[in-house]
Order: structure tokens, then C-alpha cells, then sequence
């Protein structure tokens, strides 16, 4: 069903149907997880939405994605929509988060009309590697390779620290970052943290995509997985030096001819910083929002 929907939506769109944390939830779903089908009378699928509770502490809350065929309508919209809100209500109410690859009129529709806000805008933004330029590291910063354990809370606490405005990346526990850990992907060597003499000043964490993420290429997509800079060290050069170490990682030691990777719209320092490398915004992707209280039950 969702494969069925995945390879239609690419067909039409030039990529995929469902986001990565969705995909890796359909495959091993957990306790809470909730997917809502709708079928038209020849059973062929008009449309899957999902979610899954998000995995970071900060505002508790389900997360997932909606995906309408081509033909399906704000109607089939509305239904999947009222699916989530209703499966919430019953198991108590709070938050959902839900997201299109891609921005969808009919699903804008009938979020808007269902009470959702459009919470933000996640662009995907790619680069043909190699690109013309070497990592220049500011004056007394030393690189090398994350080391599982002995790296994790000093890595914490620069990441939390630097996205402590951002609501999913900000509030990573140990926990959070063990489960990325044992995750197939998962390569320390792709995963570069800068020093100085007071310690942990940044981090460039790449992630291969082995599979045709980009809907259009058979060959491994390159993605910055998270990047970040301590305040105390940004705009001294650091956070352009890392994207620079990580892509040359990627296409050099990984092989992969594109670079790729998502930001928040809003995030005008790192789209600044990725233009100016490159990168051109390939995709906006949109989030709807909505609280559910546990008495809430949806429309029919
Ligand atoms: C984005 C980030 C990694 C940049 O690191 P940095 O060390 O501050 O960046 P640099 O000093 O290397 O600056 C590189 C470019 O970024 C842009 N930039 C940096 N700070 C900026 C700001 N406050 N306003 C606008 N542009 C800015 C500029 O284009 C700059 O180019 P310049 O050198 O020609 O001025 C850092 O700000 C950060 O960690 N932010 C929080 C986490 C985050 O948003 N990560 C990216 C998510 S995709």
C-alpha cells in the first residue's frame, strides 16, 4: 500500500511519497504508531496518512506524514486527517505534527478547513559534488571523527545548545542519539567534530542514502544529516568549514556525485551559508499542526 502510493507519487513528483522517520516507522511501528488507509471501490489506494510518537523530549507529541494519488481530492484529505485527530483523541489527545514531501494543495485544503496550521517549511536543497572550494579551518581548531561513547554528551550539549530554538533538533537525551547510533547508516567516519582549546566547538554529522532518495538517480545521495556550530563560536568561519569537510567526505571517500540536505525556511544564516556553496532549494516540504484535546472527536 504505502510502496504502491511511494512509486505512483514518484512517478508524478520525482520523489518520494513519505518522510524518512515515517518510512522507518511503517518498517518496525511502534505500540502508538497509527496509519489510516483510504481505498477507492476497485481497492486501488487514494491515500496513507501516519504517525508515530516523536522520539525527543521536547513537547510531547505524534509525528508522521500524509500522502494523497494524484487523483485523490480534499475529500480524501479530510477523511486520512480526521483518522489522526480521531486515533489521537482516543488514545488521550496532544499534538500532532504532519508532514507532505512536497506542498500538496487538496492536503492544504482540507488541514486548513480540519483546524491544522501550517506549522513551518523544511526545504531539501542539493549540490553536484565536488564543489570548487577546501575546508579552511579558523586558527586553532584540530578535526577528527566522532567516537561513540566518549563523544556523546559533549556532543549533546553543543548540539542542544545550538539548535535551542529548533523543535525537534534541540532536545536530543542520550537516548535519541543511541537509537541514530544503531541505525545501518550510521558511519563515525562521517562524522566530523571540530575542537579548540575550550573543547567541542562544532560537529558535521553526513549520512549516505544508499537507496534512490532523490527519485531521479540510482548513485548514493550525500546528506549533511545535522550540522552545527556552538553560539559561542558562530560566524567565525567554523560552520562554512564543516560543510565544506563533510561534502568533501562524501563525494571523496563515499563516492557520492550530489550533496543534499534539509533546513527550516526561517533559517536564513544556514540557507545564506548553503547558496553560497552551491546548494539550490530542490524541494519545500510543509508541516501541519494541530492540538487535540482528549474529548476531541473528529468530524464525520
Ligand atoms: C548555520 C551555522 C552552522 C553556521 O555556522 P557559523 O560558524 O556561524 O558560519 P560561518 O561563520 O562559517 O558563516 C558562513 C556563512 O553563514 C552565513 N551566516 C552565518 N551567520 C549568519 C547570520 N547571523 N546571519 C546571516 N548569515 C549568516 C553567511 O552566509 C556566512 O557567510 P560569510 O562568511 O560570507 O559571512 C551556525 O549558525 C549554527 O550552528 N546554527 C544553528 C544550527 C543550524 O541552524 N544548523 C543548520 C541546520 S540545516
Amino acid at each position: 500500500m504505502a510502496r504502491a502510493l511511494d512509486t505512483a507519487h514518484r512517478a508524478t513528483h520525482g520523489h518520494e511519497a513519505l518522510n524518512a522517520a515515517t518510512i522507518a516507522d511503517l518498517e518496525n511501528p511502534s505500540p502508538a504508531s497509527v496509519s489510516v488507509v483510504a481505498f477507492d471501490p476497485d481497492d486501488r489506494p487514494l491515500g496513507l496518512a501516519h504517525m508515530a510518537p516523536h522520539d525527543t523530549l521536547q513537547a510531547p507529541r505524534l509525528a508522521g506524514s500524509i500522502v494523497l494519488a494524484s487523483d485523490a481530492g480534499p475529500v480524501v484529505a479530510h477523511r486520512l486527517l480526521d483518522g489522526l485527530v480521531t486515533a489521537c483523541a482516543d488514545a488521550g489527545g496532544g499534538r500532532i505534527v504532519v508532514w507532505t514531501q512536497g506542498t500538496d494543495d487538496d492536503v492544504d485544503r482540507a488541514a486548513m478547513a480540519d483546524g491544522f496550521t501550517r506549522e513551518r517549511e523544511q526545504l531539501q536543497m542539493t549540490v553536484a559534488l565536488p564543489i570548487d572550494e577546501s575546508p579552511r579551518w579558523p586558527i586553532g581548531v584540530t578535526v577528527r571523527a566522532f567516537v561513540p561513547d566518549l563523544d556523546d554528551d559533549a556532543w549533546l550539549a553543543v548540539n542542544n545548545r545550538a539548535f535551542a530554538n529548533h523543535p525537534d533538533q534541540g532536545s536530543w537525551v542520550a537516548d535519541t542519539l543511541a537509537r541514530r547510533r544503531r541505525e545501518p547508516w550510521f558511519d563515525p567516519a562521517g562524522f566530523l567534530l571540530a575542537f579548540d582549546a575550550r573543547g567541542l566547538a562544532g560537529f558535521c554529522w553526513t549520512k549516505v542514502h544508499q537507496h534512490a532518495v532523490l527519485g531521479d538517480t540510482p548513485d548514493p545521495v550525500g546528506e549533511i544529516f545535522v550540522i552545527g556550530v556552538d553560539p559561542d563560536h558562530q560566524g567565525g568561519g567554523l560552520g562554512r568549514a564543516l560543510v565544506v569537510g563533510g561534502l568533501d567526505h562524501l563525494v571523496r571517500v563515499r563516492g557520492c556525485p550530489t550533496g543534499m540536505l534539509y533546513l527550516a525556511a526561517r533559517n536564513t544564516a544556514a540557507l545564506a551559508l548553503y547558496r553560497s556553496l552551491g546548494f539550490h532549494v530542490r524541494r519545500t516540504d510543509r508541516a501541519y499542526a494541530i492540538e487535540v484535546a482528549a474529548d476531541r472527536r473528529a468530524r464525520s
